[in-house]
């Protein structure tokens, strides 16, 4: 029987916890060390378990692993490179520090020759990154799209199914565990463009941090726009795209996305993720599971370090250059209040056709380049919705919209 692996583990909340439970009942690892930030909160944890300083844990002989699982980007890619530095392999669920350092990431594993793998960082416990590392080529990839932040889909679910409000909503996903200690990550789609980021890193070998990827969450996201999707026959979901757009050309952002009763992501639900990749033949394939958690995320992390024992690491091919663009046309729906600034080129591509007391509702057929080069669609109480889903024929969803609108007007009462 082999050793067990002595692992060093950072942070001890609902993922460090939960890797913790998860060892207890399988052989084959141990933790010798936890370091924390607030040590006097954690009575359940032995004393001698605990590490005062992080050297204790990196420049340790008794250590063979790290496993990061701490809320700290920045605090992480120190300890990451300390880590590497001293030659010990680091498993992190950290999507924000790999989103924000994964070309220096790369260097320092090749430099030090250790590796670095990160699958709980991009949808917890379903095998997204190793999917596209070893099975998809850029050359017969059309694209990806995908639910992949377990909280906004848990609170879209709950504001859909059961009419819960925005905040009630939110501080469920939060006690479930779901949601990030920093709220704002999940609900202003931050967490999920770092997945994405990731993700465009894997599939088409381009680095693009976060925040230089378009994104929005669903933060403005209003219960009429629900009710609005559900009269079109879908719902709104926070939808993560990458596609291909032409050679050497990708796409890639984040937005509230109608999706349409029949399709694979219609039925994403609750905290699960869903990931739809398609080919070039417009074959489908979906990745489907947990995507935050405190026992999904814990069995991505057991799973690296599964992976790490047979020798496995991120090979990071070599891929065609490609280079990011922004000249894809959606059909947009916006609600916008009354006075609320839109710059006058893209009002020109607008489609009045309700309003309400406060609001005046739109669509349009807009690049998304004209969102790249603003942030007036961003503003406190802007909504907008991708519906290109439907908008197959626009005169058609013109008549669906102002039928709507004559039939059921309350659809648009704000509440
Ligand atoms: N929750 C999920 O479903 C989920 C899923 C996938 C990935 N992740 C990622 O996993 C990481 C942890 O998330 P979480 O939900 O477990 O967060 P959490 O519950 O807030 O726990 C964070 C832990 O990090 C510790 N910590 C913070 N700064 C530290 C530092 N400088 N040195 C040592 N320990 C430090 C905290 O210590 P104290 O307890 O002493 O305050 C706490 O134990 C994040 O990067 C998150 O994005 C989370």
């Amino acid at each position: 029987m082999e050793n067990p692996i002595r692992i060093g583990l950072f942070g001890y909340g609902v993922v460090g916890s939960g890797f913790a439970r998860l060892l207890e009942d399988i052989p084959g690892a141990v933790i010798s060390r936890v370091m924390v930030k607030h040590p006097f909160l954690h009575q359940e944890l032995d004393a001698e378990l605990l590490a005062g300083h992080l050297h204790d844990i990196l420049y340790s002989k008794e250590i063979d692993i790290i496993v990061e699982a701490i809320d700290d980007a920045e605090a992480a890619f120190t300890i990451l490179k300390l880590a590497l530095e001293q030659g010990k392999p680091v498993i992190t669920a950290n999507k924000r520090m790999i989103a924000n350092h994964l070309p220096e990431i790369i260097r320092l594993q090749k430099r030090f020759n250790t590796p670095v793998l990160y699958e709980a960082a991009c949808c917890a416990g379903i095998p997204v990154i190793r999917t596209l590392e070893e099975y998809f080529s850029p050359e017969l990839t059309a694209g990806l799209s995908g639910i992949i932040n377990g909280s906004t889909n848990y609170i879209l679910t709950a504001m859909e199914r059961f009419r819960f409000r925005f905040d009630h909503a939110l501080q469920l996903a939060q006690e479930a565990g779901f949601a990030e200690s920093d709220a704002a990550l999940d609900v202003e789609g931050k967490d999920a463009v770092c997945k994405l980021s990731i993700i465009v890193r894997h599939l088409w070998g381009l680095h693009v941090a976060p925040e230089a990827l378009l994104h929005t969450g669903i933060q403005h996201v209003l219960p009429q726009d629900l009710r609005l999707a559900e009269q079109l026959g879908g719902v709104v979901k926070l939808v993560a795209q990458t596609r291909k757009l032409g050679p050497g050309s990708i796409t890639a952002f984040v937005l509230p996305r109608l999706i349409v009763k029949g399709t694979p992501l219609y039925q994403v639900l609750h905290e699960y993720n869903g990931i739809v990749l398609e080919d070039i033949n417009g074959d489908e394939q979906l990745l489907y599971g947990k995507g935050s958690g405190a026992e999904p995320t814990a069995r991505g992390l057991w799973a690296d370090l599964q992976a790490w024992r047979r020798g496995y690491r991120y090979s990071y091919p070599e891929k065609e250059p490609v280079s990011l663009a922004y000249d894809q046309e959606l059909i947009l729906h916006f609600s916008l209040p009354h006075g609320a600034y839109v710059p006058p080129q893209v009002q020109e591509q607008l489609e009045y056709y309700a309003s309400d007391s406060r609001y005046r509702y739109f669509t349009g057929r807009l690049s998304l380049a004209v969102l790249a080069v603003g942030s007036w669609w961003k503003e406190e109480g802007i909504s907008l919705l991708d519906i290109s889903a439907i908008a197959g024929d626009e005169a058609e969803l013109k008549e669906q919209l102002n039928t709507l609108m004559l039939l059921r007007a309350d659809i648009f009462q704000p509440v």
